[in-house]
């Protein structure tokens, strides 16, 4: 059971998640400081002050990856680190850190990828709309810039934006995540935002001289109609169609989703003369971040795309601690729907991975092996997906380490060290050396 020669084997990281020293060396705040500030935002009442402490133990952190021989590692950089107001002047102190890792990180002969937007939108930039607004696309492209000409000479690949979706929707419609605002058509306004400022990246990125490649990380999961009559089929079309038609539909043909954009009739965003274009640049791969699957009903009562979605899981697996179903059949099929909806597009897995209720034991031993069988399976359903001719370069876990969960504050792990609370030392799992083991072979081990 091994993979195509010369395939990447990572894991990847976030900036908030991981890094603390909010307010060290010049950072400016995010919406994700002010955010974990209101009441009732994170479950835990935590917030990513601190989180891994990964700022100061960058160096540390560099070394656990070289002792699992992974050849790539996913991080994001904070804008407000770089840019403390969302634009120029640049924080030196900031830019050096990064600057820092990447050095290190090509030492180690690890190949640095850097996501440019981790969902931390500088505050000051949010003060002014955010993402809504789009001014705020400027302001993206000049921070990009930046990156490209600093680190653009031993970046193996960007990403411009993590889960779109996400930032859109859970930031702006349903609130969960920050900057917490309920208003869906603010939601596709910064879609289209988002993209935009994709496409202008990607752009500049082009002509900047810098050496790697680019491309964007999408969250498509396996989406399953619940039944075949029209309307449940019709609903699972909504769904895909607002998920990644939305953002692939402009990305590969320079169009929203017709059918979609008549449903959200008001909601629709603003687009301008020339925003396809800008945004239908070629990219030199999809990210894929895949983890559960869900099986979708008509719902009259559902929300504006009347579907329901519940958890699915495949025969004999339950759910993860996020409560969300593990279907490693569904890696393979959505992998299989996207080569088929849009051909040609070479596809990196940028994250998948689970959250497990670990418990280091005695000795700080850590024996996660659930983590282990979700992940063998997702990884037996990848090769399969390359067996039908999918056209997959590599696979980043989520995540190196225990971190900040977002709205669920430290209660969910998903790393594949724990960080020990109050000296935040790092403690290797179980699933630590069985994915070294993989990536050091290439190829699962026992088959
Ligand atoms: C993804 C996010 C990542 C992490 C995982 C569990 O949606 O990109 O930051 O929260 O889920």
């Amino acid at each position: 059971m091994s993979f195509p020669a010369g395939f990447v084997w990572g894991a990847a990281t976030s900036a908030y998640q991981i890094e603390g020293a909010w307010n060290e060396d010049g950072r400016g705040r995010s919406v994700w400081d002010d955010f974990v500030r209101r009441p009732y935002r994170v479950v835990d009442g935590s917030n990513g002050d601190t989180a891994c402490d990964h700022y100061h133990r960058m160096p540390e952190d560099v070394d656990l990856m070289r002792s699992l021989g992974i050849g790539a590692y996913r991080f994001s950089v904070a804008w407000p680190r770089v840019m403390p107001s969302g634009r120029e002047p640049v924080n030196s102190l900031g830019l050096d850190f990064y600057d820092r890792l990447v050095d290190r990180l090509v030492e180690a002969g690890i190949q640095p990828y850097a996501t440019l937007n981790h969902w931390d939108l500088p505050a000051a930039l949010e003060a002014d709309g955010g993402w809504t607004d789009r001014a705020t696309v400027g302001a993206f492209v000049e921070f990009a810039g930046q990156l490209f000409d600093r680190l653009g000479d031993r970046v193996a690949a960007w990403i411009t934006h993590n889960e779109p979706w996400c930032q859109a929707f859970l930031g702006h419609a349903t609130g969960h995540h920050a900057p917490g605002r309920c208003d869906m058509s603010a939601a596709y306004q910064v879609a289209h935002h988002l993209l935009l400022s994709h496409g202008a990246a990607v752009q500049a990125f082009r002509s900047s001289g810098a050496v790697g490649q680019i491309g964007i990380a999408l969250n498509p999961q396996c989406y399953i109609a619940a039944t075949d009559a029209p309307a449940d089929l019709a609903a699972r079309e909504r769904i895909w169609a607002n998920s990644v038609d939305l953002f692939l539909g402009p990305i590969t043909r320079g169009a929203y989703p017709d059918e979609l954009i008549e449903w959200i009739g008001p909601h629709r965003p603003d687009v301008r003369d020339g925003d396809l274009e800008t945004i239908r640049q070629p990219i030199d791969f999809l990210g894929v971040n895949y983890y559960t699957a869900e099986r979708i009903s008509y719902d009259v009562d559902g929300s504006l795309l009347k579907a329901r979605s519940e958890p699915y899981s495949d025969p004999g697996w339950g759910r993860t601690t996020m409560d969300w179903g593990i279907a490693p059949s569904g890696f393979t099929s959505v992998l299989v729907e996207i080569t088929e909806r849009y051909p040609g597009l070479p596809i990196v897995i940028t994250e998948n991975g689970c959250a497990t209720d670990d418990q280091p034991g005695a000795g700080g031993t850590c024996d996660d092996g659930e983590r282990i069988a979700y992940l063998r399976a997702h990884l037996l359903a990848l090769r399969a997906a390359i067996d039908l001719g999918i056209d997959v370069r590599g696979y980043f876990v989520w995540s190196l380490l225990d971190n900040f969960e977002w709205a669920w504050g430290f209660t969910k792990q998903f790393g594949l060290f724990a960080i020990e609370a109050g000296t935040c030392r790092r403690l290797a799992k179980a699933s630590a050396s069985w994915y070294s083991a993989v990536a050091r072979t290439n190829r699962l081990p026992g088959d």
